[in-house]
């Protein structure tokens, strides 16, 4: 398995500083002392669902099918070496120095040479240099969103942007999502039903390409009706694509971005999948006015992103050789994937189904619906294996019988082991219910409501 950092091991293998001694013995009374000085916010913030997974799935011995995590052990270390080293030899003293908020002007044009490949021509002044792409979300929802505003998100949507949404204190709502992405017929129809209680959503959050988690693909069909949509009723949508470029098969779609040329969309992108998640760089497009406001948002938060970093993706992309590592990546990734597809049908029940993902890191399983993945993940980590359960994916429970794949991070033996082990748990789970139900009718499946419950996924054309 990949190995992991020091400070991610597990806590009964951790060193008792006094510290944490200190945290092991918090009394409630030292818990309200604090709770007087905390902001309303921090009532309503909370955890991201996979963040919560990172301490249980970096222990060795089991096998995380949950996080996100590219494998960056494909990079290669001598090209690392050479660029770091090139960078303390040439440039040292800027590189450790402040930069501009905005990035600097080399780093935005290597973000335009990778917004190039996927066809989008961006001003480099509709660019900020950001933290991650996480970040990118965190400024856009600081920059947007009053306590109790709308934000419409898919069901499911990325796990990690509920925090930032919780934190900012949207109301988020979801619209489906099925094999061809977002259901754009039930948005429209949320937005009429919006409309006539005059309320304006503050933007339309998407992931339109190898969606994380449900691993689908926005049709061509539909994007271009999103993007109708937010011209017609002057809507902002925020595309979140750092999947964009890796594909595995079939055609590219035009980005959302490319389709409405950046008055109504809101392009996030990041380094994150197609270099390093470490680096924490990632960027965000938007029209004049937003960015100057996105610009203040992160004068308060970081003042700019890491110098370090953005002077190695310089050298980085001034080997020319970028491309070609994604192109390697993609290799590797599509047949983990091919692999994981293959697991699913030696070991999970003939009445789940899942998604056949064109590119990305994840597919999204769903099991019948008298299965909970959140009670289902504890008894798969006493076997050592971890996958994201599907609630963590919508704002209020529902999801709770899928689960969220990644084929990235573990290699093939560990994804067949993995896939292997959740499917025994599943089995138990199968008979048991079979047994508890033996004289009675079986469950109803529910049916799935407009925010998006359980998303039955296509089959694999001659699958079962
Ligand atoms: C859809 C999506 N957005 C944003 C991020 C955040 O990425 P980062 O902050 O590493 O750029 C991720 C990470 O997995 C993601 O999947």
């Amino acid at each position: 398995m990949t190995e992991r950092p020091e400070h991610e091991s597990a806590p009964a293998q951790r060193p008792q500083t006094p510290a944490r001694q200190r945290r092991a013995h918090t009394t409630a009374r030292d818990l309200e002392r604090y709770a007087g000085l905390f902001a309303d916010r921090t009532k309503v913030m909370r955890s991201s669902a996979m963040r919560d997974m990172m301490e249980i799935t970096a222990r060795p011995e089991v096998i995380s099918l949950a996080g996100g995590l590219p494998d960056t052990s494909t990079f290669p270390s001598d090209s690392f070496a050479a660029q770091m080293t090139r960078i303390a030899q040439e440039s040292a003293a800027q590189a450790l120095q402040y930069g501009p908020t905005e990035g600097f002007a080399r780093t935005k044009e290597c973000i335009r040479e990778v917004m190039g490949a996927e066809g989008m021509n961006p001003d480099p002044d509709d660019i900020i240099v950001t933290t991650g792409g996480q970040q990118a979300l965190d400024l856009i929802t600081k920059t947007l969103v009053n306590p109790g505003d709308v934000v419409i998100a898919e069901g499911p949507t990325y796990p990690g942007v509920l925090p930032t949404l919780y934190a900012y204190e949207a109301q988020t709502l979801q619209v489906e999502v099925d094999e061809d992405g977002m259901r754009v017929d039930l948005l429209e129809e949320l937005l009429d039903r919006l409309h006539a209680e005059g309320r304006r959503p503050k933007f339309i959050y998407t992931v339109p390409s190898f969606q994380n988690p449900a691993g689908v693909t926005l049709s061509d069909e539909r994007r271009r009706r999103l993007v109708e949509i937010a011209r017609e009723r002057e809507l902002l949508v925020v595309e979140d694509n750092p999947y964009g470029l890796l594909r595995y098969e079939g055609e590219p779609e035009d980005t959302l971005y490319k389709l409405d040329g950046g008055d109504f969309v809101i392009y996030l992108g990041t380094f994150s999948k197609i270099l390093s998640p470490g680096i924490r760089l990632g960027w965000l497009c938007a029209p004049p006015p937003v960015m100057e406001k996105v610009v203040l948002g992160k004068q308060s938060s970081d003042l700019c992103t890491s110098t370090l970093s953005q002077y190695f993706v310089d050298e980085y992309f001034a080997e020319g050789r970028w491309m070609a590592y994604i192109e390697s990546l993609r290799g590797v990734y599509r047949s983990r994937r091919d692999v994981m597809l293959d697991a699913l049908e030696r070991h999970f029940p003939t009445e789940a189904t899942w998604s056949r993902p064109e590119g990305g890191l994840f597919l999204w399983a769903t099991l019948p619906s008298y299965i909970d993945t959140t009670d289902l993940l504890a008894r798969a980590l006493r076997d050592n294996v971890a996958f994201v359960p599907g609630a963590g994916a919508f704002v209020d429970g529902r999801g709770q019988s899928s689960m969220r794949l990644n084929f990235s991070a573990a290699n093939e033996d560990e994804i067949r082991e993995g896939i292997r082990r959740i499917g025994r748990v599943i089995a138990e789970q199968v008979e048991l219910y079979g047994a508890l139900n033996r004289d009675a009718e079986p469950a109803p499946r529910e049916e799935s409501g407009p925010g998006g419950e359980v998303v039955p996924m296509r089959r694999r054309p001659g699958s079962r």
